[in-house]
């Protein structure tokens, strides 16, 4: 099959697509036909060996035999089953995540039956299927199940034109709170369009300005710091970045000290998550935001326009046309 793999870290063209053996399926595993899958700012700081410390996981000097080849989110069908699945069929359509184990940057993945596997949902293609997997459920588990966002809360998306911002703003808005989206000055109408109540574009106003303002700062691209925007929170308010390991003292320092608090996490499994997005979409209350298609050859291409920092959503790679 086709895949593409970095065999060292470094600029976007280490990612070359070449051939490789299919992935061997065990018994509670399904095999995936790939058809869409995307490229996302993980992945790209993942291909440049980012952050330093991250290369005890990726690999000291160059990648690990089995993180080098990429691929977080996929959409596909599902191509055969081992023996002991329960749930799914050859011809299923689904949508994934691969978590620790990447790989869909390729034609075929395997997953396990009862991973972050769901069925895709009906009214979107491949490609907006597979960018509707990690960004959207990372936005749900930060606001439903650690910000508790809710009716009466003023809740602000830094960074609301991203993969995780665009979902975060829509599903904000839809658990009721009042929200305030920040980006930049290209994308604040975007960021209207998704619903956002009030748009802020960095460029002219700094939100961290705004004093005892806000219950959740959902920092989903950590542009900003505890430090800078636990101002703009209102007592008892919660400041959530989504990586950074200072902030995971942070975190335990202000649960234990501080009325206004850190709050961290990961969103790994998505088991539970991927059946109330695709309830979502399908229910026409959550919409994909994809920026660029490009087709599995042209996926050093995608990185490099990922790497600009400045994607409007999400980045899907078709792997089957
Ligand atoms: N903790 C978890 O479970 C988890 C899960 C998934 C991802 N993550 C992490 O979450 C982070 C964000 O992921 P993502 O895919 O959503 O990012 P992304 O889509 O790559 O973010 C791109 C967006 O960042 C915005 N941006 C750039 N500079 C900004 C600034 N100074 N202020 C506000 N916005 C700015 C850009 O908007 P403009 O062009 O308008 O500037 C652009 O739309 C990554 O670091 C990823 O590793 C964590």
């Amino acid at each position: 099959m086709r895949a593409a793999v970095h065999t060292r870290f470094g600029h976007p063209d280490v990612v070359q697509v070449v051939d490789a053996p299919l992935p061997v399926l065990r018994a509670g595993d399904v095999l995936i036909k790939v058809h869409a899958t995307t490229v996302t700012s993980a992945e790209t700081a993942m291909r440049r060996g980012e952050p330093l410390w991250g290369r005890v996981i990726l690999g000291l000097r160059r990648p690990r035999r089995r993180l080098r080849t990429l691929g977080l989110e996929v959409s596909g069908v599902v191509e055969s089953t081992g023996p002991a699945v329960t749930g799914f069929r050859p011809g299923d359509e689904v949508f994934g995540f691969t978590g620790f184990a990447v790989g869909g940057h390729a034609e075929y993945v395997r997953l396990p039956a009862n991973g972050s596997l769901a069925r895709k949902p009906a009214n979107l293609t491949f490609a907006e299927a597979a960018a509707a997997v990690d960004g959207a459920s990372t936005a749900l588990f930060f606001l439903r199940d650690k910000a508790k966002a809710r009716p009466g809360q003023r809740v602000l998306i830094n960074g609301a034109a991203g993969s995780i911002g665009t979902y975060a703003v829509q599903l904000a808005k839809h658990l009721g709170a009042e929200v305030v989206g920040v980006c930049g000055p290209a994308n604040v109408d975007l960021v209207q369009s998704l619903g956002a109540d009030e748009v802020i574009d960095y460029t002219a106003r700094d939100f961290t300005a705004d004093l005892d303002s806000y219950d959740v700062v959902f920092d989903t691209v950590t542009k900003s710091s505890f430090s800078k925007a636990r101002h703009a929170l209102r007592k008892d308010g919660k400041y959530i970045p989504t990586t950074g390991l200072t902030n995971n003292l942070w975190a335990l320092y202000t649960s234990l000290l501080a009325d206004k608090r850190v709050v961290t996490g990961m969103s790994v499994n998505k088991r539970a998550l991927l059946p109330v997005i695709r309830d979502l979409i399908e229910a026409g209350q959550l919409r994909v935001v994809v920026d660029r298609t490009y087709p599995l050859a042209q996926i050093a291409e995608a990185h490099r326009y990922v790497d600009s920092g400045h994607k409007r959503g999400n980045v899907a790679i078709t792997v089957v046309d």
